[in-house]
């Protein structure tokens, strides 16, 4: 068995994770390698979820019953987790969403919604880049659409970086809000944080960063990041679906209006008006995804109790091992950075010509799931001028003779084709 130095204990760690045992069809064992899609749920968080429903679901902050203070605590327990996950200095700073789109689009209708000096309107700027996921392109032209503000972008090189060399002309002092990718889900690669928000704070805009395909893989610290908000999903990093979290700076959330009205989210209501509660609460209208954030918080626990420094240099490790690997393989392309230093362990690639969907479902036949198509971020494709990749995405359970099966998967594939 390949040994590759900053490995993870895979063989005590897949344990935890009944689903990796799965045999498919024509008995084909399952390599499971696309993890930046979703990654699979621990017995941990499974036993977590079961208990909470077995022995505790109740509606939140509603009842005086012992249910629902068990389930209060429960629910807001998990946010004292995350709060301490990505280092928040309060725990009144992480607000619960249904995943990181929701995070994304909840801060592009506060801005549409709020007065100066936040406002995006006809006469301010909207920053993205181009290799954003669809859900942080998308919020952005709709609010652009609807304001008039205008949507600018940072360019690609062809190595699958961000240019920066105009960095001063795309962020100007009309920059209202610099939203961008923390780790490209499409091209892995990492993306120069403190630059970003140096000069957005030049021209006092404010910086979302997405660190959906960061917070599952890294240590976060959102006060190192010295952004205004940061988003991310739970499904990703060993939680449940129906969960994400969305960060922000305390006095803005004070500040900014909300987005979705309802229950839970008022101080007082009547008919001609209504007073809100404070952060993190008027951001959650109706009745929160209560044990998907009970789960978030076990996943949580999962992650800190193996060390997430640890799991960078598992990942770290395994990239390095599988660049290695894919580029022996003939006709291969990795788009993206092609090393493994300042990027993570999304690996998008082309193979000659055969279309990435042939691709993905040869490998299929032989157990290995890996995502193909644009991921859900298409101008990535347009960039360079391919329809689509085929992308193998790798996590804390994931080992070298994973890469193995991969590389020989790939070798049959290109049989397959002649
Ligand atoms: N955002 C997810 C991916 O990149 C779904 O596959």
């Amino acid at each position: 068995m390949t040994q590759l130095p900053g490995l993870l204990d895979t063989e005590a760690i897949r344990k935890d994770f009944p689903i990796l045992d799965r045999v498919l069809h024509d008995g084909k064992k399952l390599v499971y390698l696309d993890n930046a899609a979703t990654s699979q749920t621990p017995r941990q968080v499974l036993d977590v979820l079961n208990e909470y429903y077995e022995q505790h679901n109740a509606n939140v902050h509603r009842g005086v019953h012992v249910l629902a203070e068990e389930a209060t605590e429960l629910y807001e327990g998990a946010r004292d987790k995350v709060a301490a996950f990505v280092n928040a200095p309060s725990r009144n700073e992480v607000i619960f969403t249904k995943n990181a789109s929701e995070s994304l689009n909840l801060v592009a209708n506060m801005l549409g919604w709020a007065d100066e000096p936040y406002r995006v309107d006809a006469d301010t700027e909207i920053v993205i880049t181009e290799m954003e996921h669809h859900s942080n392109i998308v919020p952005w032209q709709l609010l652009a659409q609807r304001t008039g503000a205008k949507l600018k972008w940072f360019g690609l090189t062809d190595d699958g970086r961000l240019d920066l060399s105009r960095i001063d002309e795309v962020i100007t002092p009309k920059t209202k809000i610099v939203s961008f990718v923390l780790v490209s889900n499409i091209l892995g690669t990492f993306n120069p944080v403190e630059a970003i928000v140096r000069r957005a704070q030049e021209v006092g805009a404010l910086v979302l960063v997405d660190a959906s395909q960061a917070a599952p893989h890294m240590a976060l610290d959102v006060q190192a990041l010295q952004a205004d908000f940061v988003a991310f999903t739970g499904h990703k990093m060993c939680g449940p679906t129906g969960i994400g979290v969305l960060w922000g700076r305390q006095e803005l959330l004070e500040d900014l209006p909300p987005f979705l009205g309802g229950g839970e989210m008022i101080e007082t209501v009547s008919m001609s008006s209504s007073t809100y509660a404070p952060a993190p609460h008027k951001f959650e209208a109706g009745t929160p995804p209560i044990a998907q954030a009970v789960g978030l918080g076990a996943a949580v626990d999962y992650l800190s109790s193996i060390g997430m420094d640890k799991i960078a240099a598992h990942e770290h490790a395994l990239t390095e091992y599988a660049i290695r690997r894919l580029h022996d393989v003939p006709d291969l392309r990795i788009i993206g950075p092609t090393t493994a230093e300042e990027r993570g362990a999304a690996i998008s690639f082309t193979l000659g010509d055969i279309h990435p969907h042939d691709v993905g479902q040869v490998l299929d036949e032989q157990g290995i799931a890996v995502r193909v198509g644009h991921h859900c971020a298409r101008p990535v494709c347009l960039r360079y001028g391919i329809p689509a990749t085929t992308r193998a995405s790798f996590y804390l359970y994931s080992t070298p003779a994973e890469v193995d099966a991969l590389v020989d998967g790939l070798e049959h594939v290109r049989n397959f084709f002649g």
